[in-house]
């Protein structure tokens, strides 16, 4: 059955998509660690990001390959984006990742923000749709948290999830899970993954994968 958090947590983000389009300038810096580990991965053609927001991390993908198709369920999310960096070397689709199926296998798969908010009942099912899209020998990159700010520390409701509040005060019910790395690496492994993990700024980490062939 459906957590109906799922689907408050796409309302959070469609109606947040122009604060976090201001808010995402002031993480430059924090993410720059995050940045260049991705960069060192080498030039792709085709990449898959999954939950793309406004595009922060669509820029350096577009200079790691040919063809970046850009997925997220926010339709206000997808046309920032689209008004940031065009159409020409990036196709956007709005999908629920929960319902999205791959349709072709990539040579790069990436997210950024995003594992912490699928659930732990919908981890493996998750993982699994994404090693199908990627090609036998293809890379798997992910950047998110292994661990709570204070922030999050402050907003932690019972269990994975969290209440997120928008400027105008209106609230919302998240998920925020902080996976260990040794759990999820091994996950990776089951799957056919050769994993190497890196910590950086304080919460959060890097993951690269390679897909056997
Ligand atoms: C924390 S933001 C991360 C955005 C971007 N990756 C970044 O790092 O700036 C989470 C993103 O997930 C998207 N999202 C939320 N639920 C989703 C779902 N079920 N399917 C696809 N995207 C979803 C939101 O619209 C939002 O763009």
């Amino acid at each position: 059955m459906r957590d109906r958090v799922l689907d408050e947590q796409i309302e959070y983000y469609r109606a947040r998509a122009q604060e976090y389009a201001a808010s995402i300038s002031s993480t430059v810096e924090m993410f720059e660690p995050g940045r260049a580990m991705l960069l060192q991965l080498g030039k792709f053609d085709q990449i898959l990001e999954l939950a793309c927001g406004t595009g922060f991390w669509t820029e350096t993908l577009l200079r790691m390959g040919s063809q970046v198709t850009a997925v997220d369920a926010a339709p206000e999310m997808l046309n920032i984006t689209k008004a940031r960096l065009g159409e020409e070397r990036i196709k956007y689709q709005q999908a629920d990742l929960f319902q999205w199926e791959p349709k072709g296998e990539y040579d790069l798969v990436f997210f950024a923000n995003w594992l912490s908010h699928v659930p732990p009942f919908a981890l493996d099912d998750f993982l699994d749709k994404v090693r199908r899209a990627i090609h036998p020998g293809g890379y798997l990159a992910i950047v998110d948290q292994h661990a709570p700010s204070n922030t999050d520390k402050e907003v932690a409701k019972e269990y994975i999830y969290a209440t997120r509040p928008l400027e105008n005060g209106r609230q919302f019910t998240i998920v925020k899970a902080f996976y260990k790395l040794d759990d999820l690496q091994k996950k990776l492994e089951r799957l056919g993954f050769e994993v190497t993990v890196s910590k950086f700024a304080d919460v959060f980490f890097f993951l690269a994968g390679k897909r056997a062939k």
